[in-house]
């Protein structure tokens, strides 16, 4: 039987957070649902946090509730203080995850607090979820290098990365927030956080802005990482990460890991519907090559 590897489906938080006009609520959910219907199992629903700085993400709560509940399906929400995981747990929300940062400065312009303040809060949150058996994921942003400080130390990285887990973290996704990486500087990341952590709790989130995602999850891979973050049709970006591009797509990293014999438990088929759909929706050309080649495909049989 084939290793499985986990995707967790970032596109309706990280890939609608950007973007300039917010789409409906009924556009989110059928974006989720698309997702659903292709086989995802892991899939972010939005963010519980201020409406006044990411006003795409206004409503998560609400989203979520709309949304059909399966056991097997988790429907993240990402919850930065006690306010926002409030407002999960009150749609019956089971999963949701906190961010900080590798960096001092994008935490500060991120989340509006020092590493070790957010701690602070990520503190309330783990304790007030474990109390309700709510699981808890854990997100480094700025793992290699900060839009503001420039190249991150690994150990830095490995530091924080350990103390989200030690905390109470099920998993923790390293985020390569402006996509600038190569597997060389990745390599030494996942060396300095397999040092203090076993690989089977850690996940990659690369932004694909130079072109590198591919080649960064292959080389993280082969360092035994098996959960990956990727967004359909490679939407994406962080507001506060100016020039950033959208994750790895969903469509990309499927090629990637069926071609290499892995299982993703994806229907291909309706994976690239949904990403039909959500790049007609927003009126944009999808940067996926495997969209791309399946649609010419498609169109020559
Ligand atoms: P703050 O201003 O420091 O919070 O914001 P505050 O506690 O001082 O409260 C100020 C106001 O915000 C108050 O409202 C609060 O009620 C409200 P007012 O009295 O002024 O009307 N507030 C909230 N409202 C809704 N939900 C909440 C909440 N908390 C306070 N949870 C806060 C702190 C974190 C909320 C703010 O900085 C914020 O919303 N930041 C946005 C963070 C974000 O969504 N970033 C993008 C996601 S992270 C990412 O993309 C990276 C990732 O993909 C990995 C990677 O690629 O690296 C994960
Ligand atoms: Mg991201």
């Amino acid at each position: 039987m084939s290793e499985f590897v986990k995707i967790v489906e970032v596109g309706p938080r990280d890939g609608l957070q950007n973007e300039k006009v917010p789409l409906t609520l009924a556009q989110r959910k059928t974006l989720i649902l698309d997702l659903i219907a292709a086989g995802l199992k892991s899939i972010e629903v939005g963010s519980c946090v201020s409406a006044k700085w990411v006003p795409q993400m206004a409503h998560s709560d609400a989203l979520y509730a709309q949304l059909p509940k399966d056991p097997d399906i988790g429907l993240v929400l990402l919850t930065p203080n006690l306010k926002g995981f409030e407002s999960a747990l009150a749609v019956g929300c089971q999963e949701v995850a906190v961010f900080t940062a590798a960096s001092e400065s994008f935490a500060r312009k991120n989340i509006n607090c020092s590493i070790d303040e957010s701690f602070e809060k990520f503190a309330d949150v783990i304790a007030t979820a474990q109390a309700h058996h709510v699981k808890v994921r854990g997100y480094v942003s700025c793992i290699v290098d900060c839009p503001y400080e420039g190249a991150i130390d690994p150990q830095q990285v490995a530091k924080v990365t350990k103390r989200l887990y030690e905390m109470g973290c099920y998993e923790v996704s390293l985020g390569e927030t402006i996509g600038t990486a190569t597997p060389d500087r990745v390599k030494k990341v996942w060396n300095a956080c397999l040092a203090e952590l076993d690989s089977s709790v850690l996940a990659g989130h690369f932004h694909n802005t130079y072109g590198m995602a591919i080649a960064n999850i292959y080389q993280s891979l082969e360092q035994g990482i098996r959960v990956f973050d990727s967004s359909i049709a490679g939407l994406g970006g962080c507001p506060y990460a100016k020039g950033a591009s959208g994750n790895v797509s969903t469509e990309d990293l499927y090629y990637l890991l069926s071609k290499m014999g892995f299982d993703t438990g994806l229907n291909i088929n309706k994976l690239m519907q949904a990403s039909r759909n959500i790049s007609q929706v927003l009126n944009r050309q999808n940067p996926s090559h495997y969209a791309a080649a399946y649609w010419q495909m498609q169109s020559a049989e």
